[in-house]
């Protein structure tokens, strides 16, 4: 969700004062004064004639506009049919994750849907106030996320397709009863919501992150699902766990309550599970959980690894994470004594990090590890409180490489604006050849206007670094009008690219009475947020 969204909770507190970590307070770093990286990582994601393609111009088309050479097609849109049963895919998808099925051309998608654009829906602005418990019902099932089952079908020239009557596919939505588990577990409660980015663990289970939850409840200018429905703050603001083949989901408390953008699970055979986990919103905080017992390989053992374990923010100041414990001193010398169990701290963590020493970011979103050289990119989207509005990737080298260890350095990989030509990174994921992916969330108020004019649309691009560390950016697929990229994911072959295209038309009549855009079936239809697939003309993405 983007953080000027309308009815978006605004963070409260004195943030020009806070100091962040952006463009402006990394500016004494050298590196970053020449706006490029320069580590020995010229490995990276080298510019190579092979795989390479012409950058895409910009565009103001109502479409999706892609490289040469490529080709899209739609796959899932809010509203289709996944199974047997007639459950219906949800609004806004976002995370994506590839399971591979019995053969190259059978598989499973996990697939996260944030929030709802009601506006569309009703094809009018509506109220709160003047909304039925009915239709609070229908909108909490087109959040949560699908497990869809896909085939390549020969009669459509070898294109994935959904499964419509499959018996595996299925929903977790905002109705699910789900229960809480780890240190602030022991009640059922009702729905997941915010389901923005995710991550997944080598026993085979998704994690998808609730990431803008307040507006749902909490706010009487949000959606008013709390009109009719008893509920706490402290149901949501987790890090969801689905076992895909259960068809079950659980809150898994150790991780946190914040705005979860997403969960970076590294994980290796005897030794302890790591999750890197970020909280958007302006000057929140980066994350990391440590599993209190080591990976096993065997799944059924290694299933509660994430239920038990140490939770550590980050401190870009002195490279340091700090552990999240009632035995921290500065939480156990709390005034209020608000953090007296793992329970309270689980609960209330941001108040906790904040407590503790955590430095302040400037929306701290999704985090990838290359996974060869274990290093750690995340984004930070933007934060015009303090003038970053084209936001900047950042990467961590944790201590000896040792995703468990107390300390770290950084640098900034990548500065957002024109220079660039990025502005907003949201999604990150590493493709074919260790390049690294990216996908742009500039807000739909701001989108091709002032200092984003030049950006026109959200987009994709691949990373690219030479020989000396400079990092270019190479465009290759712009969005519909009012659309987020988001979701990035390649099949493990190399030849699906799959995306998320979120909110096309999330604007519609914020001002008069039109739609902004018909994508994806044109027309005078309604927008879709639409999961597709970009497959290069002849063979895959890596040749
Ligand atoms: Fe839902 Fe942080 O993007
Ligand atoms: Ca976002
Ligand atoms: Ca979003
Ligand atoms: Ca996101």
């Amino acid at each position: 969700m983007q953080e000027s969204r309308r009815r978006f909770v605004k963070i409260s507190g004195a943030i020009s004062l806070i100091p962040v970590l952006g463009i402006q307070a990394l500016s004494e770093n050298k590196a970053l004064a020449q706006g490029r990286a320069r580590s020995k990582r010229a490995g990276l994601g080298s510019p190579q004639k092979k795989g390479a393609f012409e950058p895409l111009p910009p565009s103001n088309v109502d479409d999706i506009s892609l490289a040469k050479g490529f080709q899209w097609y739609p796959l899932l849109k809010m509203g289709d049919v996944i199974n047997a049963a007639g459950d219906k895919a949800g609004d806004c998808c976002d995370f994506i994750h590839f399971h591979p099925g019995e053969n190259k051309d059978h598989a499973f998608l996990w697939v996260n849907h944030e929030y709802v654009i009601d506006n569309v829906l009703y094809g009018k602005r509506v109220k709160a106030e003047d909304k039925t418990k009915e239709q609070v019902i229908e909108e909490r099932k087109l959040v949560g996320g699908s497990y869809v089952e896909i085939r390549r079908s020969r009669a459509n020239g070898g294109r994935w397709e959904v499964v419509a009557n499959s018996t595996k596919a299925f929903r977790i939505d905002g109705n699910s009863q789900i229960p809480m588990v780890g240190p602030a577990g022991g009640a059922i409660v009702t729905g997941t919501m915010g389901n923005c980015g995710g991550g997944f663990t080598p026993w085979g289970s998704v994690l998808s992150g609730e990431e803008n939850v307040d507006v749902y409840y909490q706010d009487p200018a949000g959606y008013g699902w709390g009109n009719f429905f008893p509920h706490s703050k402290r149901d949501y603001g987790w890090i969801v766990e689905v076992d895909v083949q259960k068809k079950s989901a659980r809150k898994l408390t150790a991780l946190g309550r914040f705005a979860h953008e997403g969960s970076t699970v590294v994980a290796r055979v005897q030794k302890k599970v790591v999750v890197y986990m970020g909280d958007d919103a302006k000057s929140q905080c980066l994350y990391k959980f440590v599993s209190k017992n080591v990976l096993t390989g065997n799944a059924e053992k290694d299933r509660d690894l994430l239920l038990e374990g140490d939770l550590y923010v980050a401190n870009f100041k002195k490279g340091q994470w700090i552990l999240l414990s009632p035995e921290n001193e500065k939480l156990k010398n709390d005034q209020k004594k608000r953090f007296v169990t793992q329970a309270d701290i689980c609960n209330e963590t941001r108040e906790a990090a904040h407590l503790a020493g955590g430095t302040k970011l400037n929306r701290p979103e999704d985090v990838k590890v290359d996974p060869q050289s274990g290093e750690v990119y995340f984004t930070l989207t933007n934060n015009s409180d303090v003038g970053d509005f084209h936001g900047s990737i950042v990467y961590l080298q944790e201590n000896a490489g040792d995703h468990t260890a107390a300390s770290f350095t950084f640098e900034t990989y990548l500065a957002g604006g024109k220079s660039s030509g990025i502005s907003c990174p949201d999604n990150l994921t590493f493709g074919p050849g260790r390049h690294l992916w990216v996908c742009t969330d500039i807000s739909s108020e701001v989108m091709g206007k002032g200092s984003h004019a030049s950006f026109v649309r959200n987009s994709c691009f691949r990373l690219e670094n030479d020989e000396h560390g400079n990092v270019y950016a190479r465009h290759f697929l712009q969005g519909p009008a009012d659309a987020e990229i988001t979701g990035p994911c390649f099949s493990p072959d190399e030849k699906s690219l799959f995306l998320s295209i979120q909110h096309p038309g999330e604007s519609s009549y914020y001002e008069g009475t039109t739609l902004t855009s018909h994508w994806p079936l044109g027309g005078s239809a309604k927008p879709l947020s639409t999961v597709i697939v970009v497959e290069e003309n002849k063979g895959s993405f890596s040749r």
